[in-house]
């Protein structure tokens, strides 16, 4: 009968692996047993901390439902979610040169909502939701900065208080749409200036955050998918450069290249014609999306 010490079980382990004839498997399975061995000899695990970390993950699955999923919000609050978004942008592009001029990826985060509908150039996607009127313009390019016509946008956002549309009592879509860049690969839109809002709390990865002494806010954003034909696609987001938490996402979705001005505007004539009777915001942003692999 074989007979594993704590120096030999690792090995062991790894061992029993070897009939697996999927490569990837094995390797990830793997490595995920070495580093998961190394984690338990590191802290010197007690069985106490074993027996608690396996109730949260009990309890992390009871959290989730078919709306909510609290293993991607774990996910999201332990730094995992951004650095796969950000292995990803840089496996899928052509070259290092893509990657590099590229615009930046962020989370999805889980208020996406497909099937958003479409909606024509320079309308607005919030009108009925609380908040300060914003005009989003720009481009979306190769990282040549070639003009990409037909480019999608799917935009979502959080309205002026921090909620989303899902997040209401009777959801029904709003502060969503999808628009197609014209021939010069411009896009305009209004929508709200959303503003920063806590991730739910009431959950495993709340609990987590409250004991780590963690804020639970991410600051205000928008969201965008942008796909062009032949291009690597792109979830990102524009964050308020006047938001508070900039500095302590609780995703760490934030990058330098994604924050933007709200530049305020006195009431009036608004740069597509349209009349505000209030001041309002202006957000100019390029989107540059790199060639995908063939
Ligand atoms: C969001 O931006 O919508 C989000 C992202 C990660 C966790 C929770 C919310
Ligand atoms: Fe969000």
């Amino acid at each position: 009968m074989p007979q594993y010490d704590d120096s030999t079980i690792t090995e062991a382990v790894l061992a029993s692996m070897a009939r697996c004839d999927d490569a990837r498997f094995r390797q990830v399975m793997s490595a995920l047993v070495q580093h998961l061995h190394a984690f338990v000899r590191e802290v010197d695990l007690t069985e106490a901390e074993w027996a608690e970390a396996v109730e949260m993950l009990k309890a992390t699955g009871q959290a989730s439902t078919p709306q909510r999923n609290e293993f991607i919000l774990l996910s999201d609050t332990l730094g995992v979610s951004m650095l796969v978004v950000q292995l990803a942008q840089r496996r899928k592009a052509q070259s290092m040169q893509g990657v590099t001029h590229a615009t930046e990826a962020t989370v999805e985060g889980p208020f996406y909502w497909q099937d958003a509908p479409d909606m024509p150039m320079g309308a607005d996607l919030a009108t009925e939701m609380p908040g300060e009127r914003t005009l989003y313009q720009g481009r979306v390019t190769d990282i040549e900065g070639r003009p990409l016509a037909g480019a999608m946008l799917d935009v979502w956002s959080s309205d002026g208080e921090g909620r989303y549309d899902v997040q209401m009592a009777e959801p029904r879509m709003l502060g969503r749409g999808r628009l197609r860049t014209d021939a010069d690969g411009r896009y305009r839109f209004w929508s709200v200036k959303p503003s920063a809002y806590p991730v739910p709390d009431d959950g495993t990865a709340g609990a987590m955050l409250r004991r780590l002494d963690r804020p639970n806010w991410r600051p205000a954003h928008l969201h965008l998918m942008v796909r062009a034909d032949g291009h690597v696609p792109l979830t990102t987001h524009l964050f308020a450069r006047d938001s508070d938490y900039l500095d302590r996402d609780a995703v760490f979705a934030v990058r330098d290249s994604l924050v933007v001005d709200y530049v305020r505007q006195p009431a009036g004539t608004a740069p597509d014609g349209r009349k505000l009777s209030e001041p309002y915001s202006l957000v100019s942003y390029d989107f540059r999306l790199p060639a995908a692999r063939a």
